[in-house]
This record gives C-alpha cells, structure tokens and sequence, in this order.
C-alpha cells in the first residue's frame, strides 16, 4: 500500500516505476491512445493547439496528440518511462518536450499555459491526485480543456485490474471539488471495455471527466 510520504516497501513512487517500465518488453499501457481522449479530441468545440500531458507514462498519449500537430509538452515520474517515451516520439517521427517530474512539487512556469491538459490514470495518494488536478487546471490556457480518465473508486473490488486500495482511486466528486473554476463538459462514472495494454484489459469501472476553463 502507498505510504503518505510516497514510499513502499522502502521504495519509491519513482523506483517502482522506474522497474514496472524496465521490465515491460511492451510500451505498459499499448501504443494507441487512450479511447476517451479520442472521443472527446473527436468533438466540434474540440478545437486546440497545445497540449499539456500530466503521468504520461511511455508516451501514448503525449505522441498521438503531437502527431495531429499540437506542441505538446509531457512529464512523468519515472526516468525510464521518459527515455522509452522519447524513443516513441522518434519513431513516430514527432516531437514532445519531455521531462521527468514529480506531480507532488510540479508547477507550470510562469505564463505558461496550455489549450489541452491530460490526465490519464494517475493511481496516487489522494493528495497528489488534488494537486495535479489544481495544476493541470491553473494551467489552462482560457478556453482550455482537462481532460481525466482513471479507474474509480469502485473498482476496488474488483481484482482485475488497478489498484486494490480504494485511496488511490478517484470520485466525481473530487473531481469537480479540485477544479472549482473550470467548467464541467462531461462527468461520467461507469463500466467500459479497456483494452490499453496488457495491465488495462477487459471490463473497468473508470471516472470520465472533461472541463473547460471559461474563456
Ligand atoms: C497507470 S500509468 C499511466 C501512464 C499514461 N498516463 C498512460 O495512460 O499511458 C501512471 C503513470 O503515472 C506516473 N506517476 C505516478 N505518480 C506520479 C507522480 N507523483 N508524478 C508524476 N507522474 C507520476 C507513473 O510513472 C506512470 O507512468
């Protein structure tokens, strides 16, 4: 179980990623994008020109946004999921200004802002979860979009995917309580088929949450 000072079992959040990443011979979470950024990318008054990608992992999301020609900037955790990131950008033959970063002490710079801001799957501690959602929010650009996908907290119980500690998981709830200032374009809480990768298959209970900065 996560620890409140972001150890387990002696190891850190980045350490334990930093392995899951080292040793998957595969990109862990598959090579297309995730399905709900596709549906809501795939909207009329979806129209955006930069990107922001929070936990971005090994770089799917990050690398499909760039290659419909958004500037696109990522970070993550883990060093390694970065390095494998990067290569996938070059094969892809885009470019994602990628760095490794903690979500517990991340700030955009200032004036910095972004049309797009993604957050897919971050499983964390409840207080990493509210700060990089009142990041990704404070970091939209007017008119800019958060765009959340992560399993809920309902699937607790369920043993066949995600994390079993119901701490990690996310509500509707706290989703709207962290980013007061945006306004709600979707907030769904529901079973979907996932078929992302090897550890996100089959039937989950996820949360959906898209919301614009007003203009
Ligand atoms: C389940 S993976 C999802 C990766 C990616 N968003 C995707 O959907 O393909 C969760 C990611 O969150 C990253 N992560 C976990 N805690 C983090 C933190 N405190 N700051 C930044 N990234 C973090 C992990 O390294 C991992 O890449």
């Amino acid at each position: 179980m996560e620890e409140k000072d972001g150890t387990s079992n002696g190891s850190t959040t980045a350490q334990r990623w930093d392995a899951r990443y080292e040793a998957a011979e595969e990109p862990l979470f598959g090579t297309a994008p995730n399905e709900y950024l596709r549906m809501v990318a795939a909207r009329s008054d979806f129209r955006v020109r930069s990107a922001l990608c929070l936990a971005d992992g090994d770089g799917r999301n990050g690398a499909w946004l760039a290659g419909r020609g958004l500037t696109v900037a990522a970070l993550d955790i883990s060093a390694v999921a970065t390095e494998k990131a990067l290569a996938f950008d070059r094969f892809n033959r885009v470019t994602v200004e990628r760095r490794t970063a903690d979500l517990d002490s991340w700030s955009a710079g200032p004036g910095q802002s972004w049309d797009l801001a993604t957050l897919f799957y971050l499983q964390a501690p409840a207080g990493t979860r509210l700060r990089a959602l009142e990041q990704a929010a404070a970091a939209l650009a007017p008119g800019g979009w958060l765009v959340v996908e992560a399993f809920s907290k309902e699937q607790a119980v369920h043993a066949n995917m995600g994390p079993e500690d119901p701490g990690l998981l996310y509500s509707l709830a706290e989703l709207h309580g962290a980013t007061p200032g945006l306004a709600v374009v979707e907030a769904l809480a529901g079973e979907v088929r996932l078929d992302e990768g090897r550890r996100h298959r089959g039937i989950a209970h996820v949360v959906r949450f898209a919301a614009r900065r007003p203009e």
